[in-house]
């Protein structure tokens, strides 16, 4: 399987992520492409902010997996795993590239990248399509975040080729490997790691991520706390 990629540019933008939903609402398939140079309301994880410095990466990619919702959480790490072969082949550092649950790329430990999931169900309540967003910070980067300093367009190429390689795989039922290759380029476990989950911080041990793409922390009485959303601060080795 390839995916044929189709792109559509824009200078400036509100959100290449909305402009990418309303493309898929009206019918646009698997491939389809929105990338602006610049974000006017570039949105992060939780309705957040994503801070939209110009010269850097900001784009959204259409997704229709035929697979059990039930799988679609696995994506991030599908997405994080291809960003990941992607940046270590382009930095200067390449060993100082890491993944973050659940869908960052660190750069020497600080945020470099980040990716957007949202998904849309039709009127039988199966997955209809995946908005996948993604911001790096290729040239430039708000306070406590990392810029990778390298070039755009070989970026993007190398970015696309391996979100083709590893969706492909998945598609194909391959998790596993994905999961395994995820978890060595992720913190090992045993990092000391506080996890905000809503109203509730917990502090205690990254253990693994499970094949549902969930998170489990061994806490102080050495019991496993499974985390299926939250933002995770890496407190220490
Ligand atoms: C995160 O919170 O880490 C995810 C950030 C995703 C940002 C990207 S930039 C391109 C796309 N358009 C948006 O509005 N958000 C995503």
């Amino acid at each position: 399987m390839s995916i044929q990629w189709i792109t559509e540019r824009y200078e400036e933008i509100h959100s290449t992520q909305d402009a990418l939903k309303d493309l898929a609402a009206k019918g646009a398939r698997e491939g389809q492409i929105v990338i602006a140079d610049m974000q006017t309301g570039g949105r992060g994880r939780h309705g957040r902010e994503w801070i939209s410095l110009a010269g850097n990466l900001y784009f959204s990619l259409l997704l229709r997996p035929d697979v059990n919702l039930q799988n679609v959480g696995q994506l991030g790490l599908v997405v994080g795993l291809a960003l990941g072969r992607a940046l270590v082949e382009m930095v200067d550092r390449p060993e100082d590239i890491s993944l973050k649950w659940p869908n960052d790329i660190l750069y020497g430990g600080e945020k470099c990248s980040g990716i957007l999931i949202e998904t849309d169900l039709n009127t039988q309540n199966q997955l209809d399509y995946v908005a996948v967003g993604i911001g790096i910070n290729t040239k430039a980067a708000p306070e406590m975040a990392a810029v990778l300093d390298i070039n755009n367009e070989m970026t993007m190429e190398r970015v696309l080729h391996y979100i083709d390689q590893v969706y492909s795989s998945w598609c194909v039922g391959d998790f596993k490997d994905i999961l395994k290759e995820w978890h060595e380029m992720a913190h090992p476990a045993g990092t000391q790691m506080s996890v905000k989950l809503g109203g509730e911080t917990i502090a205690g041990a990254f253990d693994h991520v499970d094949e549902a793409g969930h998170l489990h922390v061994r806490l102080g009485d050495n019991t496993l706390r499974v985390v299926t959303a939250g933002d995770v601060y890496v407190t220490g080795d």
